[in-house]
């Protein structure tokens, strides 16, 4: 569909903000801080300490979405996806094996992980290198989502061109009824999910005067290592 596009932005629409107004946009930081003193030497369990609070935390909405950014020959690209595991092992994700990110991932498997808990002004920065799971891991978690996405994830060709939403709509009710509720839906042969083994993770901690504290661990052969970063 190409569309008839208006050239000129500057006249924002009654519902938007002006520049002045998005300028004006920005909020100090608190008090509290991130000391090398206080945090796990273990990355992963800083990490899950944080997962916990932001959990806990009821302004936090969706505390395991994550931003998912990958390299293709296009150029970088980041979507949201859901954290499913933390382990030593690494953090997990599930999605389409012939999605873009999954081309992108087959690309380069270098990614980044970004957790924006801007309500607790905190941000979470993980590096690493991201690989399929078993089919077995896969499926064992595909059988504990609801029926309605196990039939979604057979019934969307993510990434793909779709031409009308009722061609999906379509799709899903037939494999609705291929699939009946109530009974084991098998794995899709394109979905499953990804590890990515962490070589960085950054710990961010907003303050005052834009002073905030940045914790970085990096892997070395020694193990981790935790080092300060300039805000
Ligand atoms: C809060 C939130 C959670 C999401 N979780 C997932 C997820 O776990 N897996 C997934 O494939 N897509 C998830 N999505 C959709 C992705 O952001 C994205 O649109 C989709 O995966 C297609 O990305 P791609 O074309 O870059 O592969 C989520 C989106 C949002 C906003």
């Amino acid at each position: 569909m190409t569309l008839d596009t208006p050239m000129d932005i500057s006249k924002s629409p009654d519902d938007g903000v002006n520049r002045d107004q998005i300028r004006a946009m920005r909020r100090s930081y608190g008090e509290k801080g991130l000391s090398e003193a206080e945090v796990s030497p273990n990355p992963l369990i800083q990490f899950q300490s944080w997962l916990g609070e932001a959990a806990r935390n009821p302004i936090i909405v969706e505390p395991n979405a994550m931003v998912l950014s990958t390299m293709d020959s296009y150029g970088p690209q980041s979507r949201t996806v859901l954290l499913k595991d933390v382990s030593e092992a690494g953090l997990s994700f599930f999605t389409n094996y012939e999605s873009n990110k999954a081309k992108a991932i087959e690309f380069n498997p270098q990614v980044s992980l970004l957790f924006p808990w801007y309500a607790m002004e905190r941000q979470v920065i993980i590096r690493g290198h991201a690989s399929k799971i078993g089919t077995e891991a896969s499926a064992e978690y595909f059988a504990t989502r609801p029926w309605s996405s196990q039939i979604g994830a057979w019934a969307s060709s993510q990434s793909r061109d779709l031409e009308s939403r009722v061609v999906l709509e379509n799709r899903y009710e037939e494999l609705a009824r291929r699939y009946p509720e109530g009974t084991a839906v098998p794995i899709p042969p394109h979905w499953g999910g990804y590890m990515v083994v962490p070589h960085s993770m950054e710990f961010w901690q907003g303050r005052y005067s834009r002073l905030h504290d940045r914790l970085i661990y990096t892997t070395s052969p020694a193990g981790w290592q935790l080092s300060r970063l300039h805000p």
